[in-house]
């Protein structure tokens, strides 16, 4: 196997490994890629939905998502889709996966179904490269810092989907949701430093209003996607990517209006999270 950058600063392009039938050193290897490149790529893999589900079990447990419809026969498998006469897409603006569960999905696995004959593409941001390159100012002023994230303004009855076309196949509406991290946390597995806040689920600082946070909390939200630190995706069938909801941030772009994509999705359980 072999893994190639995508980016200075993001992602990894693996070749020679099948995700269906990998060994226990390719997985560990695999697992090891996108703790420190925060998303891997993996192209022309054969991956039905039970080998989807069985590769995510090797890597713990399954969180299933509380709003996207989920597979009639795979309920581990949720369905992120857009049909041809639909306008807004799942997960269009940079996000974490669950970032305001309380203990965050480690990752997510998401295999192209259908695809658009162009667009679709998805980006990630590595939060690592986006700590190192904050000014020490910024960085003395977010040490021992901590976030509240939810997503209700998201997916509640009257929140951003209801008002869209993709509202009315959202599950979950009467949720609620809300957690505490740092704004500064360290990778469970490789020690790193990682800026923990984003743009889709991130409201305030603990300790300051909405309106105190956001000064700050924009500052962050823009430096973060300066510099080397992202990479791009162009789908094709067969291909499979993999990343780590704690390093990257990632954005899916609504291009292709008129055409229908579908993605499965496998989110992977994750541990608290530490400064
Ligand atoms: C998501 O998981 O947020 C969507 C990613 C994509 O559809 O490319």
């Amino acid at each position: 196997m072999q893994f190639t950058p995508m980016a200075p600063n993001c992602g990894v392009e693996a070749s020679g490994v099948s995700l269906a039938n990998c060994s226990d050193a390719e997985m560990q290897a695999i697992k090891q890629a996108i703790f420190e490149h925060g998303v891997a790529v993996f192209r022309d893999q054969e991956f039905s939905p039970e080998d989807h589900i069985a590769f995510a079990k090797r890597w713990g447990g399954i969180d299933i998502n509380n709003y996207f419809p989920l597979n009639d026969a795979y309920p581990e498998i949720a369905l992120v889709k857009k049909e041809a006469d639909q306008q807004t897409n799942i997960g269009g603006a940079w996000h974490t996966d669950h970032s305001y569960d309380q203990i965050p999905a480690m990752g997510s696995v998401l295999v192209a179904r259908d695809l658009p004959p162009s667009g679709g593409d998805t980006l990630w941001a590595h939060m690592g490269a986006a700590y190192d390159a904050l000014p020490d100012a910024i960085k003395q002023q977010i040490e021992g810092l901590e976030a509240f994230h939810t997503a209700d303004h998201v997916y509640k009855a009257d929140g951003l989907y209801a008002q869209t076309d993709m509202g009315k196949e959202l599950r979950g509406q009467d949720m609620k949701t809300g957690a505490i991290h740092p704004v500064v946390i360290r990778h469970p597995q490789t020690g790193r430093k990682l800026l923990y806040v984003n743009g889709g689920f991130t409201i305030h600082f603990v300790g300051q209003t909405r309106e105190q946070s956001l000064p700050l909390l924009q500052k962050l939200l823009m430096a973060a996607l300066t510099g080397d630190n992202q990479c791009r995706l162009e789908w094709r069938p067969g291909t499979v990517a993999i990343w780590d909801n704690r390093t990257t941030w990632h954005n899916a772009l609504n291009d292709y209006q008129g055409y229908r994509r579908e993605m499965h999705r496998i989110t992977l359980s994750g541990e608290a999270l530490a400064a």
